[in-house]
């Protein structure tokens, strides 16, 4: 047996790989015989104090208060005592400008004019002529910068809630899309591409198209989207009773929107204010032909590539004004057409989604039957299926119900069809 001990000294310099069961023993080592479940059962609990606390985070009462719990009164009283309500001035002047002891003019509506100094918590850099102030009420020194007056209902027109469409809720329609996103998203998340080439990105775009076609839709999907500030504006919201009041609401809009770091203006119904000029001999309409002005000198005021997007939509667009619509205001015009034989399969699949519906129906067929339907009839098909089952008192709507539908909805309700009507304007 003269090899043997060679051998044990060969396997000390080059010992064999660990095969899986040495590694597996290996991994055991440290682990008490209950480790992984307590692991586990950490986790658990780590999981389930994070729901706790979100649950808690959003609850919300009737009242709108938080829970009494959490109340503390003492705290409360007292800040409001610190804290005294400011008055609104108006900064008419800054004497001795960039130096120590600068004063500034300030003009309380229906009190006086003061010269006062700065409160202790703004900086001088912060304070400019002609600016909105807050002063305090006992030696009228400035306390805060306040931003432009803008009109509430301009401050109201803001979508806060984003609407909960998004576009897989839109059928068809992606060439739409597609040419929407280009413009709208592309200049806002790479800038440097335009920069770069030394062209102006679009500024606008106008959506027109039939009835019920989905240009409102898409438009909020895009809201959806966005994580910019999304203005909404109906055309006739536009439309005051004073002369210059639409005007100034569109001026007020834009300036809001210049305030954020990224907005989108969609105008709804642009043909309410965006008609072609002409002269009634009466002049009625010339206040909205100035409101319409506005917007087109806004449109030319901004930077383009400054983030604010307009968007409009419309069905008439053969009434607009061409002066709204010349390239370099709005760049893109979109037309939403009627869908084609795809997009309505998709149409209807997108809204029978919430639908308790037999299986297999025969949505392909569905769509075939309605040629030269819209979106939105093809939506009122789905309802009136659904009103079908219930008048049958079914819990579920069956194939021939969406039949019944379609010939009721199609067929009945042709004459109220707008897509005819806007054929022969266009
Ligand atoms: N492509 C589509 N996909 C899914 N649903 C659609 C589509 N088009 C229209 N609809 C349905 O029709 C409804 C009405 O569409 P929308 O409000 O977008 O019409 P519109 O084009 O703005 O019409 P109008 O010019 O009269 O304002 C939508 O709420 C939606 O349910
Ligand atoms: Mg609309």
């Amino acid at each position: 047996m003269a090899p043997e001990p060679e051998d044990d000294i060969n396997n000390e310099k080059n010992p064999p790989p660990l095969d899986e069961d040495d590694i597996a023993l290996l991994k055991t080592y440290g682990l008490g015989p209950y480790s992984a479940s307590i692991k586990k059962a950490e986790k658990e609990i780590k999981e389930m104090a994070k729901k706790v606390n979100d649950l808690c985070g959003i609850k919300e009462s009737d009242t709108g208060l938080a829970a009494p719990s959490q109340w503390d009164l003492v705290s409360d009283k007292q800040m409001m005592q610190e804290e005294q309500p400011l008055q609104v001035a108006r900064c008419t002047k800054i004497i001795n400008q960039n130096s120590d002891d600068a004063k500034y003019v300030i003009n309380v509506k229906q009190i006086a004019k003061f010269v006062v100094g700065l409160g202790d918590k703004v900086s001088p850099t912060d304070i400019e002529e002609g600016m909105r102030v807050g002063v305090d009420r006992n030696k009228y020194q400035i306390q805060i910068p306040l931003p432009p007056k803008i009109d509430p209902s301009v401050t109201m027109m803001t979508v806060e809630e984003k609407p909960d469409v998004t576009y897989n809720d839109v059928g068809g329609c992606k060439e739409q899309i597609e040419k929407m996103r280009e413009v709208v998203e592309l200049p806002m998340l790479h800038p440097e591409k335009f920069v770069k080439l030394g062209i102006d990105p679009p500024k606008g775009v106008l959506c027109y198209g039939p009835p019920g076609t989905g240009k409102t839709l898409l438009a909020r999907a895009v809201a959806n989207r966005t994580d910019a500030c999304f203005i909404r504006v109906i055309g006739s919201e536009l439309v005051q009773k004073y002369v210059g009041e639409g005007a100034r609401m569109v001026r007020e809009l834009f300036q809001m929107a210049r305030s954020k770091k990224a907005c989108i203006v969609f105008f709804d119904e642009v043909d309410a204010i965006g008609g072609a000029r002409f002269d009634d001999g009466v002049g009625g309409d010339n206040e909205v032909q100035r409101t319409m002005l506005e917007i087109v000198n806004q449109l030319d005021g901004f930077d383009a590539r400054g983030n604010i997007k307009v968007l409009m939509a419309t069905n008439r667009p053969d009434t607009l004004d061409p002066a709204l619509l010349r390239p370099g205001r709005l760049d893109r015009k979109v037309e939403f057409g009627l869908p084609d034989l795809e997009s309505r399969t998709q149409i209807f699949k997108i809204h029978t989604r919430t639908m308790n519906c037999e299986r297999e129906i025969r949505f392909e067929l569905l769509a075939r039957l309605c040629p030269n339907s819209t979106g939105a009839d093809i939506r009122s098909v789905c309802t009136e299926a659904g009103m079908y089952a219930i008048r049958a008192r079914r819990k579920t709507v069956t194939e021939k119900d969406f039949l019944d539908a379609v010939n009721k909805v199609i067929k009945g309700y042709q004459k109220f069809s707008a897509t005819p009507k806007y054929m022969v304007y266009n």
